[in-house]
């Protein structure tokens, strides 16, 4: 039997990069994966992608309307949802002296808010023994330059994580963090680098980490997996990172 054999799993930002590298390891393991995100068309082509049924829904993580709207839908179509990957992110890199406060607010709004009442309209139709995984980010542990109000809201879902680790002990449903370091997705093209910089960019940020490259998605996928699982049975109120050792130095 596959890992995941039975297992409702939602993807939030599973449209693109880490999130839908695992939403296709998740519905190879036998999941039953649906995937959120604001661009119908990419959402198109990632269900097309991921195959086995999967489902994709459009919406902003910033609308407590949608989260509301999701869990309706998939408890009415699926009955219960057993693995939440609150992953969908954004990211802009600004010196706290030139943010503006709708900079400061969207990333707030997506990374936070959007993650804080995605678990809280997720958990109630949740299965007992379920798992959520958070994605966060070295940024929140390691100072990275021009990141403050991004670490800032990864640091915020760290906090909200621990919180609803205790939050739902009686429940068994655990949470997890999953810290990427910087992977190859779209993030970084949205971080405005232009193609003729971006091998630069790659070799400056690669010198930065032991493993001495950058992460692939796949790889934040496997350990994705392995917090979906019940191969993390154990494992509850943890930030992994998967950074090649970024963090370290
Ligand atoms: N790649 C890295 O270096 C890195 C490092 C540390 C942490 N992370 C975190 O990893 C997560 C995934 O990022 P990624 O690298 O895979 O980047 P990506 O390829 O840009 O994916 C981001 C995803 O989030 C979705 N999204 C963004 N805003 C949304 C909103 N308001 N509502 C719904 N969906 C939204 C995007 O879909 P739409 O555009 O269609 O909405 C997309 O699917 C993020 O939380 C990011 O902060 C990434």
């Amino acid at each position: 039997m596959k890992t995941l054999t039975g297992k409702v799993a939602l993807i939030t930002g599973g449209n693109s990069g880490i999130g839908l590298a695992a939403a296709r390891r998740f519905a190879a393991e036998g999941a039953q994966v649906i995937i959120t995100g604001r661009r119908r068309k990419a959402i198109d082509e990632a269900v097309a992608r991921i195959g086995t049924g999967a489902l994709g829904i459009q919406g902003d993580v910033a609308s407590i309307e949608h989260h509301e709207a999701v869990a309706a839908h998939i408890h009415a179509t699926f009955g219960a949802l057993d693995i939440y990957m609150a992953n969908a992110g954004i990211n802009t890199i600004n010196h706290s002296a030139q943010v503006s406060p709708e900079e400061y607010d969207a990333q707030f709004s997506v990374n936070a808010r959007g993650v804080f009442f995605g678990v809280q309209k997720m958990a109630p139709i949740m299965r007992d023994g379920g798992s959520i995984i958070v994605t966060g980010s070295i940024a929140a542990e390691k100072v990275l330059d021009g990141h403050a109000v991004y670490a800032g809201s990864k640091a915020a879902i760290g906090a909200f994580a621990r919180s609803w680790a205790i939050e739902l002990k009686s429940r068994g449903i655990r949470v997890n963090v999953l810290s990427p370091g910087p992977v190859d997705t779209q993030i970084l093209a949205k971080l405005g680098i232009p193609p003729e910089g971006r091998d630069a960019f790659e070799q400056a940020v690669a010198e930065e980490i032991p493993l001495g490259r950058l992460g692939r998605p796949g790889e934040l996928a496997d350990a994705a997996l392995f917090l979906a699982s019940d191969a993390s049975s154990f494992v509850n109120g943890v930030n992994l990172r998967v950074d090649g050792g970024m963090a370290l130095l």
